[in-house]
């Protein structure tokens, strides 16, 4: 299954070096060519020799090793390799290279490194929640790097909490997604919806939602990654969008709905992962808006259902909604997929714990008009994407077998 692919894997100085050994093996059995750098950390945990064995591969440890050869291999390797990983990623070392510090042969790979980088932190739980490294890893996030979400449980250093590498089939499934071999979306024009709204109700303020964009700029991610021609139509956001797609920028209902309209003939596959305002002020004041004695009453109508038009107006494209419902999800996900003639919804219970609004991860399911429903762990915002269009493709398949 990864037959062709070079993945690169840096190992840093964490109790959880030893899960390597495992991951190793499985990328070597789905027929990967793996290599492996370890920080002299590492090697305290687990032994060159045994990932080298594992991954039919010389191990890596310091820079200036075999001063017999000209070329440093591994530093070309970071620009072949088609992901590199590092795990366990360690607040250390992600403080280095968020920094661009590259005072060893993992972190100077890392900053050679032309291709995707992919971290996967595993530490002590105060350390993973200190803001210090929170700030570290949004950086890196914005910079686009992928940043796996630590397991929670018990930890090594004895407390409770996330921090805890994922187990290796989550790193390999990862790495599958990240790596996938076809360009499954190669000539597919996908539109996506991202961010919450705003409606003005002054020249100074608004009303908006809690939508940070991750959702929907994880989908224009894996969609472009996958060969689609992506459209992304951003309600404002604080993310660097993804390499290679097209960006709308737009800030009410209205903006968004004008900007949908106008691409939407010309898509396959629409996804409306946005938060759009449902009222927006039936005035827009020109001045400010004085504060006087009493209360302030503020008179809402409603915005443009933009879902609902595109279902009204689809004809080749698959139409997918979201969700967002902190009670009855279920019941309520069902309701919108007849009443906006979606192919599928995308519903998460935003009441929940690592799900929804302005989270790293999220936590949903998929529910078709037939009744069909695919629940999905809570994974990062990215592997949902590319667990969201995968079901997508089956929808695709099947509408292109259909007489036009
Ligand atoms: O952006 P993040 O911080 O990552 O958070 C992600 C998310 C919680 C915003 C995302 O996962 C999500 O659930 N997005 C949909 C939020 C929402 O508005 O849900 P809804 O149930 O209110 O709307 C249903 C669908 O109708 C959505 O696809 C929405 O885009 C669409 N809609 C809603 C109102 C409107 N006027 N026009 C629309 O098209």
């Amino acid at each position: 299954m990864l037959r062709g692919k070079i993945i690169l894997i840096g190992v840093s100085g964490g109790i959880a070096a030893y899960k390597i050994a495992d991951l190793v093996s499985r990328l070597k059995k789905l027929e990967a060519e793996v290599h492996v750098v370890m920080t002299r950390a590492a090697t305290e945990f687990i032994t060159p020799l045994t990932l080298a064995v594992l991954s039919q591969n010389p191990v890596a440890v310091e820079m200036f090793e075999d001063t017999t050869r000209p070329d440093i291999q591994h530093i070309e390797l970071a620009q072949k390799a088609d992901l590199v990983l590092i795990a366990p990623a360690t607040a250390n070392v992600i403080g280095k290279i968020a920094h661009g510090i590259a005072d060893d042969l993992l972190t100077t790979m890392v900053m050679a490194s032309t291709t995707k980088v992919a971290l996967a932190p595993s530490m002590n739980v105060h350390m993973y929640e200190n803001p210090i490294l929170q700030e570290n890893l949004n950086r890196l996030r914005s910079l686009g790097y992928q940043v796996l979400e630590p397991g929670a449980g018990f930890l090594a250093c004895g407390d409770t909490g996330r921090g805890r590498l994922p187990e290796p089939e989550e790193l390999v499934d990862h790495i599958i997604k990240s790596v996938k071999a076809e360009k499954d979306f190669q000539g597919v024009r996908v539109l996506v919806t991202a961010g919450g709204t705003r409606e003005p109700i002054d020249p100074i303020r608004y009303i908006s939602n809690r939508s940070t964009g991750k959702m929907g700029y994880a989908i224009a991610e894996a969609a472009a990654e996958r060969g689609a021609s992506v459209v992304l139509v951003s309600a404002p956001a604080q993310l660097t969008p993804p390499p290679g797609v097209e960006v709308i920028r737009v800030t009410s209902a209205g903006d968004m709905h004008q900007a949908v309209m106008q691409r939407f003939n010309e898509c396959d596959v629409v996804i409306k992962a946005a938060a759009v305002a449902d009222y927006r002020p039936r005035q827009i004041a020109d001045q400010k808006i004085k504060k006087m004695e009493g209360g302030l009453k503020i008179e809402l109508e409603r915005t443009p259902d933009i879902l609902f038009e595109c279902g009204q107006r689809k004809q080749h494209q698959v139409l997918v909604g979201f969700a967002a419902e902190t009670e009855n999800v279920e019941e309520y996900a069902k309701k919108k997929i007849g009443q906006k003639n979606l192919d599928m919804i995308v519903a998460n219970d935003v009441s929940q714990d690592g799900a929804g609004f302005g989270t790293e991860t999220n936590i949903v399911t998929i529910f078709y008009p037939g009744g069909k429903k695919v629940e999905m762990p809570r994974m990062s915002k990215l592997d949902v994407a590319f667990g969201v269009l995968d079901e997508v493709g089956k929808i695709l398949s099947v509408k292109r077998k259909e007489p036009q």
